[in-house]
């Protein structure tokens, strides 16, 4: 699709992804962005810049809102699909998980249906596949999932199917695998493994990693998950779904000794029995990303979690 002269909608653009996304936005010839997002995890402080470009506007509101949705999803050409509860927040409250992933998606997919908008870009997760039965997984592996989070993903990657079956409104979904950067959060009930651990050691206290510490994942840093999203936008193709990761696999173990080390920290990790049984294996093949939409992640991991920290180090000055 043509981006030039194009209003598009991100929904959930004022989260970690999206927000990177709409950044991105700024520096392609659209005509209008629209930045749409209740405000339960995103903030206004992710969209500080992009604010300042006059063809961004924020409205405050809910995918389940219908009447809001229409109105502001009318006349656009793309819509980013980004919003959703979160794992921890699934596995807590699987009902809103349900109403608000699924529903919420239906929302604007019907929406999308009956104003002619001409491609969506949806966010689904690595989640679907559930731990690794090989690696590094294509997107032909099982659905080995065991998660409402994961399971709320692989109904709305099937509503895009059958919607696509039976109207040709052309989608790509995307896999992601663990993304980290900047904006990341940090200060809510939902909080990543990197963030806790980067927290424990400004505290000057251990970092604490739970089970082995041997659980490997597919890190991917979020502006090049932010650039899949433009490429998948601009790319003809449709009725597809694409892993999108570095390729690479990480431990933990890895992880925390890379972050102790960019910190300058002598402190050593305390290992605590594992409380929940996520998964712990995970690693995507990128071959079909490249072949299709030729995209590659850029950021390699030290480069990636170097940006973080600094960023991080910057929000601690300003509170
Ligand atoms: N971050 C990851 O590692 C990761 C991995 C796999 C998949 N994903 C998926 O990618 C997408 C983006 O992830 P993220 O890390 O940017 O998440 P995020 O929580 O930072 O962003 C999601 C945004 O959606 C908004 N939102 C939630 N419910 C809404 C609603 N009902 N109406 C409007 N807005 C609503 C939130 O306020 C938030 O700003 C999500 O769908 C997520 O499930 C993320």
């Amino acid at each position: 699709m043509d981006l030039t002269d194009a209003k598009i909608v991100v929904i959930g653009g004022a989260g970690l992804v999206g927000s990177h996304i709409v950044d991105q936005l700024t520096l392609e010839p659209v005509r209008e962005i629209i930045v749409y997002d209740n405000f339960v995890r995103g903030t206004r402080a992710n969209l500080e810049q992009a604010i300042k470009d006059p063809r961004v506007r924020v409205v405050e509101a809910s995918m389940l809102d219908r009447e809001t949705l229409r109105r502001e999803l009318h006349g656009a050409a793309g819509v980013f699909l980004l919003a959703s509860l979160w794992l921890g927040e699934c596995v807590n409250d699987p009902r809103s998980a349900w109403e608000v992933n699924v529903m919420g998606s239906w929302n604007v997919v019907e929406a999308c249906r009956d104003l002619g908008i001409q491609r969506i870009v949806y966010s689904s997760s690595a989640s679907v596949y559930g731990n690794a039965l090989y690696t590094p997984m294509t997107e032909e592996h099982p659905f080995n999932n065991r998660t409402t989070y994961g399971a709320t993903k692989i109904a709305i990657e099937q509503m895009f199917r059958a919607i696509y079956e039976q109207h040709k409104l052309p989608f790509v979904g995307y896999r992601y695998m663990n993304i980290y950067g900047p904006r990341m959060d940090y200060k809510g009930t939902y909080v990543s493994v990197i963030m806790k651990v980067l927290d424990k050691i400004f505290a000057g206290e251990p970092p604490v990693i739970y089970g082995d510490g041997t659980q490997v994942y597919d890190f991917i840093y979020v502006s090049d998950v932010a650039e899949a999203n433009i490429l998948g936008m601009k790319s003809d193709c449709a009725d597809e779904f694409f892993n999108i990761g570095s390729g690479v696999g990480t431990s933990i173990n890895e992880l925390v000794d890379i972050l102790l080390e960019l910190t300058g920290s002598k402190l050593k990790p305390t290992y605590l029995p594992q409380a929940q049984s996520f998964v712990t294996h995970r690693i995507g093949s990128t071959d079909k990303a490249r072949d299709l939409l030729g995209f590659e992640a850029r950021t390699p991991l030290v480069e990636g979690l170097r940006r973080l920290l600094e960023w991080r180090r910057s929000q601690l000055k300003t509170g």
